[in-house]
């Protein structure tokens, strides 16, 4: 969102606040140094969705404006794989149904420019890296199904309708914070993912990390995985929306990754860095349904974004660890 305003848009945020602290949006409009419009909706809520396009749509027309919003960058969705593995039908329905009802809005009112985040979870586990976009897309659970699902209803519906401009963005792993240290990733309860982890651990609020399997057909036995900063993420969109106002085409996929791949042992080793000592960890089994090596084949997005990521996996721990340092326990809950 801040890369968008400094890209010249003028922004409007959606959220359930499901996942997500109300302490955020302060931070927000201090970092974008205005007030920003927040809806608080729940894209399944149809009416909801509805009034917030009607609500713009009145207010574009007093201004001598045709339309209420250009564009919609969609990162709404639930994202943790196991709960999905657990709670299918509640994926499905919020993924799919948050989509179905965003898109029919848009459609209603005129706006057919949409980048969505997609996943490179959609490259399944059949494939050697590195992945390029025109391998035929699986997953390997309902979370990753939504994401493959999603992507397949855009297509249809751009090809219903070719005055459609798509923009899915396929993300490898995403981590890092803003380098204000005043906005990074907030998990609840017991952090999913590698880097929220890691940042606890160093933190102080959990012993140790366990390492999911060292035996791994790798160089050091750890997975490898493509992690981006999230202010090369940021970049990424804007590239691509910028990209969608002339495209010719009615989709347009591009991965958004590195093109590199780093060992979760020597991810520690850069975190420990960052930190300024060690982060313990221990080598424990392997979690069931990862896939050893995952990096991107990034020339796509170079070639028709001109978009690449710049930042170091020294630069996403060090600023992961601005953020989790000055806020150690996350976002302040009032
Ligand atoms: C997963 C999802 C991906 C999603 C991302 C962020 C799949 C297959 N992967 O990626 O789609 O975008 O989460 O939500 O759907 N690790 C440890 N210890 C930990 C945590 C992780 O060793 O406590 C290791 C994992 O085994 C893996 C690496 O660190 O090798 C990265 O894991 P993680 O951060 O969870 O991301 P992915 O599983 O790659």
């Amino acid at each position: 969102m801040l890369a968008l305003i400094e890209a010249g848009y003028d922004v409007e945020i959606v959220d359930s606040f499901v996942n997500a602290k109300h302490s955020v949006i302060p931070r927000l409009c201090e970092l974008a140094g205005r007030d920003l419009r927040v809806h608080e909706v729940d894209l399944t809520d149809r009416a909801a969705t509805e009034g917030i396009f009607a609500d713009a749509a009145a207010r574009a027309a007093a201004a001598g404006r045709r339309l209420g919003f250009d564009a919609v960058v969609h990162f709404a969705g639930l994202k943790a794989v196991g709960e999905s593995v657990a709670k299918p039908l509640a994926y499905y329905d919020n993924n799919l149904g948050s989509t179905f009802s965003l898109v029919e809005a848009m459609a209603r009112h005129g706006i057919r420019h949409l980048v969505f985040s997609s996943s490179a979870t959609v490259y399944g586990d059949s494939y050697p890296a590195p992945f390029t976009e025109d391998l035929p897309t699986r997953a390997t659970n309902p979370y990753g199904w939504t994401k493959v699902m999603i992507e397949q209803v855009l297509r249809d519906v751009a090809a219903a309708d070719p005055t459609w401009r798509v923009g899915l963005l396929r993300y490898f792993n995403p981590i890092g914070a803003h380098p204000s240290g005043r906005i990074g990733e907030d998990p609840q309860g017991i952090p999913n993912n590698l880097i929220p982890y890691l940042a606890q651990v160093a933190v102080g609020r959990r012993a140790e990390l366990s390492v999911y399997g060292d035996d791994y057909p790798t160089p050091d036995g750890t997975c490898l995985r493509d992690y981006i900063h999230v202010l090369d993420l940021a970049a990424g969109h804007v590239a691509a929306l910028d990209y969608l106002w002339d495209a010719t085409e009615p989709v347009g996929t591009w991965n958004l990754g590195t093109g590199h791949g780093t060992s979760v042992l020597d991810m520690v080793a850069a975190f420990s860095r960052a930190v300024g000592s060690p982060v313990p960890y221990r080598i424990v089994d392997r979690r069931p349904g990862d896939i050893a090596v995952s990096y991107a084949d990034p020339s796509r997005a170079r070639a028709e974004l001109g978009w690449v990521a710049s930042r170091s996996v020294d630069d996403m721990c060090a600023d992961t660890w601005r953020w989790q340092s000055a806020n150690p326990q996350g976002f302040p809950d009032a």
